[in-house]
């Protein structure tokens, strides 16, 4: 496919006297994640020019636009449609139309958030570029290198000069790897920034009831990793919901990896299926529920913060602070694991706080770091 046509360049001169910060998104998550970060980097450097790049990994509505609108994130400068595909595929597409668009904006700095496809291109293409890279979401692990995301983030930590930091654990885990805690900001959790500025929203949203649901009376369910739903498990993960069904009725916003494997047959009796959500839609579900049902990260760390109970079908999490503070129960890759979960909730006890920094300011500390590498390295260059 032929790289598409970026636009023009600016005038050399402007682009040296103002400092550049290029931003690359592309999934779900990404959105979330890295709202809260571009609007505080616009207010702090607001004659720095901010680039944002919308890889197109996610491109349904209800997959990437709908976040953008309901994020308030700004129109992006550049959108590369790079599409779903393999992993090399898909990574090699992106990496080959961010390569123009760096080489043109030549940023002072590129922002990768998480560790999705597009985060793995962005941070090969800038170190390839010799641009400085910063990695917001830094230093998670699951140590399961058979999850995509887990090579993701190892490459992207590696090549960060800049490694922005959302809970502690990131420390020993980077450490372990022989990275300088130099590199290290522990700035806390930018995905609760954005809950936090859309609680209002979500809060009297109600979206329980618009699908006949009522508060506290549901499980919210939300599946989507390869080692789940691309296998023979999803099957009997439907039969152990319509199970449970019998006693909480279930809702399911199906992602569509997962609805490709689904295909069509009618749901069992009381598990109600339903499209993607929209960002306060899933924050109002999610916060309404009795419990969610998940092997989504970001959903793990939400229902944290809320003080949902959350249990997670995956043997191993990234985010293991979730567990710690007792909201998160790993049921391991086992959908008969589903049947504890109604034993479980009446044992469960609220935390009485999330996690450090994860207090709706995270991406102001990160915007002052950003600020203040910018800052050194203009010093030394001039
Ligand atoms: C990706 C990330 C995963 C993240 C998830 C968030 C990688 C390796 N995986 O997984 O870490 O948790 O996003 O949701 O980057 N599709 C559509 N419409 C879309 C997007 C995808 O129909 O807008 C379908 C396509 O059939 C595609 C499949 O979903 O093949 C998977 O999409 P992809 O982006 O490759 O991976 P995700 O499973 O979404
Ligand atoms: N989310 C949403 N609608 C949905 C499912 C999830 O708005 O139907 C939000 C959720 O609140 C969280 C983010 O999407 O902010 C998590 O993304 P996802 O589960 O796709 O990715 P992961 O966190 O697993 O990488």
């Amino acid at each position: 496919m032929a790289t598409p046509p970026v636009p023009a360049l600016r005038p050399a001169a402007a682009r040296a006297a103002r400092a550049c910060v290029l931003t690359v998104v592309g999934a779900r998550p990404n959105f979330v994640k890295t709202a809260p970060l571009l609007a505080a980097l616009r207010e702090r450097l607001p004659d720095a020019r901010h680039v944002l790049v919308h890889t197109g990994q996610h491109y349904d509505r209800l997959m990437s636009d709908v976040f953008l609108e309901e994020l308030r994130v700004p129109e992006p400068d550049y959108w590369l449609d790079v599409g779903s595909g393999s992993h090399a595929g898909q990574t090699a597409r992106a990496m080959e139309r961010l390569e123009p668009v760096m080489e043109r904006e030549r940023p002072d700095l590129v922002i990768v958030p998480g560790d999705v496809n597009s985060t793995l291109a962005a941070a090969l293409v800038a170190a390839k570029l010799e641009l400085r890279l910063a990695h917001l979401e830094a230093g998670l692990r699951s140590f399961d290198r058979t999850m995509p995301e887990e090579i993701n983030r190892i490459v992207a930590d590696e090549l960060a000069e800049v490694l922005l930091l959302h809970s502690h654990e990131a420390i020993d885990n980077l450490r372990a790897e022989g990275i300088e805690d130099r590199r290290m900001w522990l700035v806390g959790n930018t995905m609760i920034d954005s809950l936090v500025a859309a609680e209002e929203r979500f809060r009297g949203a109600q979206t329980c009831r618009r699908l006949g649901l009522r508060p506290g009376g549901y499980l919210l369910v939300t599946l989507h990793r390869p080692a789940l739903v691309d296998g023979p498990l999803l099957p009997a993960v439907m039969r152990e919901l319509g199970a449970l069904a019998r006693e909480l009725p279930v809702v399911f916003p199906v992602h569509p990896r997962t609805r490709s494997r689904l295909g069509a047959p009618a749901p069992p009796r009381g598990v109600l299926l339903a499209d993607p959500l929209g960002y306060v839609d899933f924050l109002s579900l999610e916060a309404d529920a009795a419990a969610v049902l998940t092997d989504s990260g970001g959903v793990q760390e939400e229902t944290t913060y809320l003080g949902v109970p959350c249990f997670t079908l995956r043997d191993s999490t990234e985010r293991p602070v979730t567990v710690r503070l007792g909201t998160n129960r790993l049921l391991g890759l086992d959908p008969g694991a589903i049947a504890e979960i109604l034993p479980a909730l009446e044992r469960f006890e609220r935390p009485e706080a999330p996690p450090p920094l994860w207090d709706g300011r995270a991406a102001e500390r990160a915007a002052t770091v950003v600020e203040r590498v910018l800052r050194l390295d203009r010093a030394r260059a001039a």
